[in-house]
């Protein structure tokens, strides 16, 4: 029992994360370009107009993820490099880009995993309106049919939008992200609904206009509730907690039914329609069959979880954590058991082939006198919630695992103070190096999880 034979061991980034080149071959700019740029947003006040240079230092960055032995690779396309104004005129130049990163790796026999949207709304299209225009699920379109003429001859797994929760919910309802705006709670839902009405008519033109038969997938991500112990009160009480609306109406799009209900079951929740009815925009059932569109994978970014018991009062309570409780260095939890209970949950209400699409910490590497990068949180951290999900995989379907991510890089509105990395970036010299848990994930790798 365990890993599959064939499981899917990876890595993941996104595109502004490391690319870099914001302003070279013609690339349209995204909100990110704008928002980062200005003063006061970003700690630091970094920006991602040279993150890792990956744009130029591509081939040696698939080299190094030949080094580690990844099996897959999952990156991101930037909407505005190949489409700078978000429809119409392509810019060759920057499928070229896309073209040649995806044979780099082909030819290192890493097999490409593309997302379409890891938050770079072209600045134009947010001009016209953005998430709040319906006419987005047709420029979504637009551009998943690009990307299936263009790559699927080559690229055979795909996801649509990664984390709605955030774009949405940290871009216009807290204003931590990009464009950094505090919307009405009704823009936040027409938003949310043309999100994911633009996921459907892009997993519609992937498939309509694809070379070959493909895998298609959505990655959300989610705050995951785990049982105190294993008694069917508690497990109740965690599952129940899970798929709840959240509690405070300006964090609302943190949750997992808003979100995956509507893909994988075609319906928005009950909870959700009730407690927010006056916010919400007109919901067709033309919209409901279009986001219902149906997928073949599901991904499920987590990163922790709370934890959930049944109360005195037949209510599920979170249950406090003790003092000097573990945690990463961006002050997250570390909960390893989110990543059993997690997928545990998801299958058993959506009944999808899963892959855990993103999971990792960051930890305050530095290089050490003897020029290399120790990092025994992380080896700990990963080991740990390995361990949890090879328990989840000898129950369920689970087809892979993104480890975040491939290399430290731009952690948005944390700038570069965050390392994520199994590969340390050097960022005055773009120097990489490979931490200790790179290696030591490179073992997991070759015996397929079996010191897990
Ligand atoms: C979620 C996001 O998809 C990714 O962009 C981010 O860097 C990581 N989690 C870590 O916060």
């Amino acid at each position: 029992m365990g890993f599959s034979d064939d499981f899917v061991w990876g890595a993941a980034t996104s595109a502004y994360q490391i690319e870099g080149a914001a302003k070279e071959d013609e690339k349209g700019a995204h909100i990110w370009d704008v928002y980062a740029k200005e003063p006061g947003h970003i700690y630091g006040g970094h920006h991602g107009e040279t993150a890792c240079d990956h744009y130029h230092r591509f081939r040696g960055d698939v080299g190094i993820m030949k080094e580690i032995g990844l099996r897959a690779y999952r990156f991101s396309v930037d909407w505005s490099r190949v489409l700078p104004e978000g429809t119409g005129r392509v810019n060759e130049k920057g499928i070229a880009f896309y073209d040649a990163l995806i044979d780099e790796l082909l030819e290192a026999g890493i097999e490409p995993y593309m997302t379409l949207f890891h938050w770079e709304l072209p600045y134009e299209l947010y001009k016209r309106g953005g998430w709040m225009n319906p006419r987005i699920a047709e420029w979504f379109g637009e551009y998943a049919k690009l990307a299936a003429q263009r790559f699927s001859d080559r690229v055979s797994h795909f996801f649509t939008l990664n984390e709605p929760q955030c774009f949405v919910g940290l871009g216009f309802l807290t204003g931590e992200h990009a464009p950094g705006l505090k919307m009405p709670l009704r823009d936040t839902f027409e938003m949310a609904h043309n999100a994911l009405r633009a996921h459907g008519r892009a997993v519609q033109m992937l498939r309509q206009y694809a070379k070959q038969p493909l895998t298609i997938g959505y990655a959300p991500t989610c705050g995951m509730c785990y049982p105190e112990t294993e008694k069917p009160e508690d497990i109740k009480a965690a599952r129940q907690t899970l798929f709840s609306m959240n509690p405070e109406d300006r964090n609302w799009t943190w949750n997992v039914a808003w979100w995956s209900d509507p893909v994988l079951l075609g319906h928005y929740p009950k909870e959700g329609l009730k407690r927010y009815e006056p916010y919400l925009p007109r919901i067709t059932d033309a919209d409901m069959k279009l986001i219902a569109e149906p997928i073949d994978v599901y991904g499920q970014n987590i990163y922790n979880g709370r934890c959930i018991r049944m109360g005195a009062d037949g209510r599920p309570e979170e249950a406090r954590r003790g003092e000097g409780f573990p945690k990463t260095a961006s002050s997250w939890p570390v909960t390893p058991e989110a990543l059993y209970w997690g997928p545990k949950f998801l299958y058993e209400r959506y009944q999808k082939p899963m892959y855990i699409t993103e999971n990792g910490l960051s930890c305050h590497d530095v290089i050490s006198l003897d020029g290399r990068v120790h990092d025994p949180n992380r080896i700990d951290f990963l080991a740990r919630y390995l361990g949890q999900l090879k328990r989840a995989a000898g129950e369920i379907d689970i087809r892979g695992y993104f480890q975040w991510s491939l290399m430290d890089n731009f952690e948005w509105a944390k700038g570069y103070s965050e390392r994520f990395g199994l590969v340390y970036v050097d960022y005055p010299t773009q120097k990489r190096i490979l931490k200790d848990s790179a290696y030591w994930y490179r073992g997991v790798i070759q015996n397929n999880g079996a010191g897990l």
